[in-house]
């Protein structure tokens, strides 16, 4: 990450950011009984079992020296920092995102399993309110979901979907009020001319992931992107990399994409940890150049290497 450029980028200039997600940085062995008397135990139970051996930090701490030299303006991350929203581990991926970056090159939105129960938002996800929102935003309350930092040419607009559900459940939601938002920040960044980045946790496509693990308002994205457009949406929660595309007002292909777990221990081509590098270039004719580049691990070298093989992006 650059530590000295980002406030200084001008909108005529390129941008160049990184997106990664679903760290599940946390361990939640530490957890108090009573932490654990509601939908957590299932949560808690699925970790011990099976989960924990799916998430290794050392990988993440692969894919963070790898990022140091990426060169990259800006940090996208769309959620899962935890795996049970425990107040202690919000605390200690507070302690991750302050030595990764500084909060204002990061752009942030939780995830379902950081908002598992309906805790205290000043205990938990509140706690990293300074990288999740808008640039107007001066106090500590609760961060008002779509946040908007405008960096360079590119509006980050995050979205949460993150919220509690019943057990056996994983489903996301923006609801009402912040798709209404949504679409006046769609609209007003659209009139500035900026590249409009949407970062929410769960895909918003209508059928692409498990019917308990869905957007349940995916439907209304659709609709608002097809209305107002949007330039790239980026995405988590399904831990594989998967690529889509939402039609905008002009007919134009809306590319939507998802990536692996960043601490993920899988060697499959679609599972591996990755991150992606895009770079987005203002043309003259009031247009952008989008390049992306995907980086991923290497268990051979303990490190992190560019993948030619996959590009999300349509006609490359
Ligand atoms: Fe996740």
């Amino acid at each position: 990450m650059r530590n000295d450029r980002t406030s200084a980028i001008e909108i005529g200039e390129p941008l160049r950011f990184a997106h990664l997600t679903d760290a599940h940085l946390t361990d939640p062995r530490v957890a108090a009984v009573s932490e654990l008397c509601n939908k957590r135990i299932l949560s808690y139970v699925s970790w011990r079992r099976r989960r924990r051996f799916l998430h290794d930090p050392v990988v993440l701490a692969a894919l963070v020296e790898d990022l140091k030299t990426a060169d990259a303006d800006h940090l996208a991350i769309s959620g899962d920092l935890t795996n049970l929203g425990l107040p202690r581990e919000c605390r200690d991926a507070l302690d991750w995102l302050l030595n990764l970056a500084p909060a204002e090159r990061v752009s942030l939105v939780p995830g379902n399993h950081d908002r598992l129960v309906a805790a205290p938002w000043e205990d938990t996800v509140g706690l990293w309110a300074r990288f999740m929102a808008s640039d107007a935003d001066t106090n500590d309350g609760p961060v008002c979901f779509p946040s908007l930092r405008v960096r360079g040419p590119v509006a980050f607009i995050g979205l949460s979907s993150a919220v509690p559900t019943p057990p056996l459940l994983a489903t996301g939601r923006l609801g009402d009020d912040q798709l209404a938002r949504l679409a006046d920040l769609l609209e007003s960044t659209r009139r500035r001319g900026l590249f409009r980045v949407m970062i929410i946790h769960h895909p918003p496509i209508p059928g692409a992931y498990k019917w308990r693990k869905r957007l349940l308002d995916a439907d209304a994205v659709q609709t608002l992107i097809r209305r107002h457009g949007a330039e790239l949406v980026l995405h988590g929660h399904t831990h594989r990399i998967t690529s889509h595309r939402l039609q905008g007002p002009d007919g134009e292909a809306v590319p939507v994409v998802g990536l692996a777990s960043a601490s993920s221990t899988e060697e499959a081509a679609a599972q591996v940890s990755r991150y992606s590098l895009w770079t987005v270039t203002p043309r003259p004719d009031g247009y952008f150049g989008l390049v992306h580049e995907s980086r991923r691990y290497d268990p051979e070298v303990g490190g992190f290497r560019r993948d030619p093989d996959w590009n999300p992006l349509p006609g490359d």
